[in-house]
């Protein structure tokens, strides 16, 4: 059994660019960083928007072993057959009970250990949902029965909640990554009884554009107020998330860092076209 893990999360995936990135970048950093273990959030996968079947299964062939999600895991409806019956595909599990899908995992790692991931989604300026404090509590209490190395993707809008969450879990979970926001985060830090943390791993994705989408139909947006159709955007691929190196034996964090790696070859592709 190793003595440490090296875990990868990836912020929100978007569209074509944000696959291409995983696709092209993820299997040289796996081995660059030697990851053990690779969780990716793919709630924008399918244009943008949701995870369709073969987003899903794309993302698995290149080397994501969790995918999880938020707000967008319903705008696909035919990914909902896969909700709650493929294991690695989570919804965030402060969804209402009755919702398709799960929202944790217990996974055994090829490196030996096992691996729990908890998906939850936060309320501030977000759509209604349980409270993520309350069934983290719950759903942390069952997965240390099996495994003191738990990753919280913690799907949420404001860094207070974040913070607040990864606080409140401190010593409880390895680490609490925040997705959702698009934006990578700065704060990276490993919380006293040895819980890492990152209010946003970012996004995998394009970002010539504004959070993954074309620049100009936003602005106008903003200028108009009238409807615009938000296209994905297409240069500027970069995958962005967070490394934590984990002990195995306790599930405490011993590091935790940004990656934000471009996609070498795009500038020539731009060149040719
Ligand atoms: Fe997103
Ligand atoms: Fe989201």
């Amino acid at each position: 059994m190793p003595k440490t893990l090296n875990i990868f999360l990836s912020g929100d995936i978007v569209g074509e660019p944000g696959r291409r990135a995983i696709r092209e970048i993820l299997p040289a950093a796996k081995k660059r960083f030697k990851m053990d273990f690779c969780i990716a959030n793919g709630e924008n996968a399918a244009g943008g928007s949701g995870i369709t079947p073969r987003t899903f299964a794309e993302l698995r062939e290149h080397g994501v072993d969790v995918v999880t999600s938020g707000d967008h895991i319903w705008d696909n409806k035919e990914i909902l057959p896969y909700l709650g019956v493929d294991p690695v595909l989570l919804r965030p599990a402060n969804f209402p009970e009755r919702a398709a899908g799960r929202g944790s995992v217990v996974i055994q790692c090829h490196a030996g250990p096992k691996i729990a991931v908890l998906n939850l989604m936060g309320r501030t300026f977000m759509r209604d949902a349980d409270c993520p404090f309350h069934v983290a509590e719950r759903e942390i209490l069952k997965l240390r029965t099996e495994t003191p190395i738990i990753i919280v993707d913690m799907h949420a809008e404001t860094t207070s909640e974040k913070i607040a969450l990864g606080r409140f879990l401190d010593g409880q979970i390895s680490a609490l990554i925040g997705t959702h926001t698009h934006v990578q985060t700065a704060d990276e830090q490993i919380f006293p009884r040895g819980t890492a943390f990152l209010c946003d791993a970012g996004m995998t994705g394009p970002h010539e554009s504004i959070l993954g989408r074309e620049i100009e139909p936003i602005i106008q947006r903003f200028l108009t107020q009238m409807p615009q159709r938000f296209e994905v955007a297409k240069h500027g691929i970069r995958m962005c998330g967070a490394l934590v190196r984990v002990e195995t034996s306790s599930g405490r964090a011993l590091s935790i860092q940004r990656v934000n790696i471009p996609l070498e070859n795009e500038t020539k592709d731009i060149q040719a076209a």
